[in-house]
């Protein structure tokens, strides 16, 4: 773990998505739990990532939740699926952080003990009188990953419960209950290069303990990690702030967001467990990077418009790409 908030962490830890220039759309997974290297260090050698904003972003999953309840959602029929998912999440924490996280049995019951956060407690798998909060409410208070869990029937998968409190530009309280394929249905491109059917596919032959992983991008204004539609009100004049400020702010302002999706099959349930990191790092530290700011510079340029506006960078793109024109060791 780490435990420094260093500007030279964050860019070391930092997923960079691009491995060229020119960025789109695929069934882009690979095996999880190995390090990936970058030009500036590395990432992925652990399935749960804890870093130095630990702290800081649990309390705002919590305040975003007190504000906001529908961030959880648990279909009925997804209750034994979320206790799966919490005893695995655990398991996980346990293995990867064993100087601070504990998982053992106890008589008919489990101990639990994070040290990040002083909590020590003993639960019956599967007895809610048992825990102090619903599982995934409970076990997404102790990492920073957002959590979907998706069920398997009739063919298909459905996003039947989770919690999400760092959706960029989605809302899981509206998506809840869909199917896999009704929840990508606004994608551009996806549907007709059969992207989405392959990642089904693959998904749905997942095996028991089984776990993959792959990235996602997009730029965010001011680091904001809450940019779920819910709360658009809030954050959705940021672009339009952006690309009328100063191009000099832009540098600060603007980041480019790496979400880190992990794909794990849960043993008992058989629910497939969606993961989502998100990391995000300002335009001024990518550019640091030169190979980074360059690379940024020209997936930007290329960007096709229809991707561009599902993502929601029409505005930001440009004055991103001019800020790095001048800053990011571009070369025309
Ligand atoms: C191999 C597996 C997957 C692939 C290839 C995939 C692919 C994609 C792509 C290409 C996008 C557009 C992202 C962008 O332009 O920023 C997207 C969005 C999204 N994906 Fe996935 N995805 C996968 C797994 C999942 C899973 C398991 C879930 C869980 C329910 C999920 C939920 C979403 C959501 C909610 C969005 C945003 C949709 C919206 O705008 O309403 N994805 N996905």
């Amino acid at each position: 773990m780490t435990t420094t908030d260093s500007r030279a962490d964050r860019i070391a830890r930092f997923p960079f998505p691009f491995p060229r220039d020119q960025y789109r759309y695929s069934t882009n997974v690979e095996p999880a739990g190995h390090s990936t290297d970058t030009v500036a260090g590395s990432w992925g050698d652990t399935r749960i990532a804890i870093d130095a904003h630990y702290h800081r972003e649990r309390a705002e999953r919590e305040r975003i939740l007190a504000e906001d309840p529908s961030r959880h959602q648990c279909l009925p029929h997804m209750v034994p699926a979320a206790w799966d998912a919490m005893l695995t999440l655990m398991r996980t924490l346990a293995d990867e952080y064993p100087d601070t996280m504990t998982l053992a049995r106890r008589g008919v019951g489990w101990y639990w003990k994070n040290d990040l956060l002083g909590i020590e407690h003993t639960f019956v798998f599967g007895d809610l009188d048992t825990l102090p909060a619903q599982p995934l409410v409970y076990i997404c208070g102790q990492i920073q990953e957002d959590v979907v869990l998706l069920d398997q029937r009739e063919g298909e998968l459905w996003g039947d419960a989770g919690l999400v409190t760092f959706a960029a530009d989605w809302s899981f309280g509206f998506d809840v209950g869909m199917s896999f394929l009704e929840i990508h249905g606004p994608v551009p491109r996806i549907h007709s290069e059969n992207i989405i059917t392959r990642a089904h596919n693959f998904l749905m032959r997942l095996e028991p303990g089984q776990s993959y992983r792959r990235t996602n991008w997009t730029l965010t204004v001011d680091g904001k990690l809450d940019t779920s539609t819910e709360t658009y009100p809030e954050w959705g004049k940021d672009r339009r702030t952006l690309a009328d400020g100063p191009l000099d702010e832009v540098g600060d302002r603007l980041f480019l967001r790496t979400e880190v999706q992990h794909l794990i099959r849960l043993a008992h349930s058989g629910a497939v467990m969606f993961l989502i990191r998100t990391y995000l790092l300002p335009f001024r530290d990518v550019a640091s990077v030169p190979e980074w700011g360059e690379r940024l510079y020209r997936v930007l340029e290329d960007l096709p418009v229809d991707m561009a506006e599902y993502k929601g960078i029409s505005r930001t793109r440009e004055p991103g790409m001019r800020w790095l024109l001048t800053h990011g060791n571009v070369e025309l």
